[in-house]
């Protein structure tokens, strides 16, 4: 690592030291885990168009097809472990550094890593949920061998993915709350998002406009880098925080 590269982390560690820090994450943190992020040339998008798979409008007149997606995406989750940016995002939280993360993220590793307080913006794939009567199933290997989809015991509709398809809202107070929490943070670390997606989209802005200084984790430039963000580092986000332990500890 250079003498800038090296002064740049200290000050990076030195502010995430003194607290009042959001995280917010994408697809991207996830990916040293194994799962491929949304766009780009491994992503479920290539494969399957989300104007065609992920509206919920779709889902409601075709379960099945919507179903050979949904597979696709339960057997990228069902390997993946937490990698070291979900573990020192944990061990953030447990050192009173960090305040809380929003995810736009459905894989449940922040979880899995240990953080408490997760935000997660677009739902969980943990659940499935009938649209009918509302009742939920926690979310198990053996409903993916069902066909055409699983259903519900109680009134024999489709079961969905308790996540956020394109067309549905968000859920609000899980929105309302990372409204607030980006608007009091004093730092707010961006990993692994394009920042495309709207609502969750916002949230940077939001931060920026509240006085946050903005750290941002991606290999690729996304929407933020040029206009938001303080601190980028344009390198995988376990190569971030790998580099970064030498500094806060
Ligand atoms: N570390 C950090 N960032 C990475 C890594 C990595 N190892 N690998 C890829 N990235 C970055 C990519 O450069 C890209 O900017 O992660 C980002 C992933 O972007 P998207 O696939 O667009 O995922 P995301 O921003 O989470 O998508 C938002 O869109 O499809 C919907 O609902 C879905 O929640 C999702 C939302």
């Amino acid at each position: 690592m250079d003498k800038i590269k090296q002064d740049l982390m200290k000050e990076v560690a030195d502010l995430i030291k003194q607290g009042g820090v959001v995280a917010f994450t994408g697809a991207g943190i996830s990916v040293e885990s194994g799962i491929p992020p949304f766009r780009g040339a491994k992503g479920l998008w290539s494969k399957y168009n989300p104007e065609e798979y992920a509206y919920i409008e779709t889902f409601l007149r075709n379960p099945e097809k919507v179903w050979i997606m949904l597979r696709e995406m339960y057997r990228c989750f069902s390997e993946a472990k937490p990698n070291l940016a979900h573990l020192v995002l944990a061990e953030f939280e447990t050192k009173g550094y960090l305040e809380a993360v929003i995810t736009q993220n459905i894989d449940s590793l922040h979880q899995k890593a240990g953080s408490k307080k997760v935000i997660e913006l677009h739902g969980s794939g943990d659940r499935l949920v009938c649209l009918d009567c509302e009742k939920e199933y926690p979310f198990i290997e053996e409903y993916l061998k069902l066909t055409p989809y699983p259903k519900c015991k109680r009134c024999n509709k489709p079961l969905k993915p308790a996540i956020v398809f394109f067309g549905e809202p968000l859920p609000e107070k899980a929105l309302s709350q990372a409204f607030e929490l980006v608007k009091s943070c004093k730092v707010l670390i961006v990993i692994g998002t394009s920042g495309v997606v709207y609502p969750a989209a916002y949230l940077p802005y939001e931060a920026k406009r509240s006085g946050a200084k903005i750290i941002e984790i991606n290999p690729e430039e996304s929407a933020y880098t040029n206009s938001i963000t303080d601190y980028f580092f344009k390198e995988k986000a376990g190569e971030f925080f790998k580099n970064l332990s030498f500094f806060y500890n």
